[in-house]
């Protein structure tokens, strides 16, 4: 696991960009993405960049569980809005979170992630260490599945919503073993709400109650913080300062 400190969120969205860059240079056919805040800046330099996705294919780890693909509050509706009408790729694969059989939802998008193998994952952390939406006590070996979200997510996301009882309960998610297929993985965190899980899953014990120490079992992982999300780390934890 290569850890980069950046001096501040512009300098890590920078780096974030860089390894986009260097993944499609080399090739890359797949990118796996994510929502929320933190990959907000990372998409901006995507929309503004030269970078054309227009061969490529994209498959994106979740979606909330009973939202239309037009609500705005949608991870369909952020990936268009933030990369995907700037810039189309050839194909965008999301859960359908309006899927009337959840089981055949489930396979339908294992069978999507299988047919479409990722080259570089981009990734979040919660406050609760989950990685996508894979909440403490996931299995690491697990596919695509429907779950309940934690309290501590339902009130991290309820920013999002008028209020936290709008916030839907539940998600469909890649599994953490899906994720570990990726043949590289782009884990961004910033401010001091995620100094703890950060710790954690850099500094302590590969546990299923920290979904994202799964991550130390994977070969080709980069984590780009700010110094506020890296504030509980050692300084030997560190592999390169920007
Ligand atoms: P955030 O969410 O980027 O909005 O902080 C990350 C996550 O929960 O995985």
């Amino acid at each position: 696991m290569k850890v980069i400190l950046a001096s501040n969120k512009a300098a890590g969205d920078q780096a974030a960009f860089n390894v986009f860059q260097q993944v499609i240079e080399n090739g890359a056919k797949v990118l796996g993405l994510a929502t929320g805040s933190t990959p907000e800046g990372l998409y901006k330099l995507l929309r503004e960049s030269d970078l054309d996705f227009s061969a490529m294919t994209s498959v994106n780890l979740d979606e909330y569980v009973g939202i239309a693909p037009d609500n705005p509050q949608s991870y369909h509706y952020f990936m268009q809005k933030h990369l995907f009408d700037a810039k189309p790729f050839a194909h965008s694969y999301l859960p359908n979170g309006l899927a009337d059989d959840p089981d055949a939802e489930v396979k339908r998008y294992d069978q999507v992630v299988a047919d479409h193998p990722v080259d570089l994952q981009l990734l979040g952390i919660g406050r609760d260490g989950h990685i996508g939406f894979n909440e403490p006590g996931s299995p690491f070996d697990g596919g695509t599945h429907r779950v309940k979200l934690t309290q501590s997510t339902i009130e991290a996301n309820s920013r999002f919503f008028a209020s936290e009882d709008d916030v839907p309960k539940e998600a469909y998610t890649m599994g953490i073993g899906t994720i570990l297929k990726s043949k590289e993985i782009l884990l961004m965190a910033y401010g001091d709400k995620k100094a703890a899980a950060v710790q954690k899953m850099i500094e302590g014990p590969v546990t299923t109650d920290v979904a994202a120490s799964a991550l130390k079992k994977a070969a080709n992982v980069v984590v780009i913080l700010d110094p506020a999300a890296a504030a509980k780390l050692q300084p030997s934890s560190i592999t390169e300062r920007i």
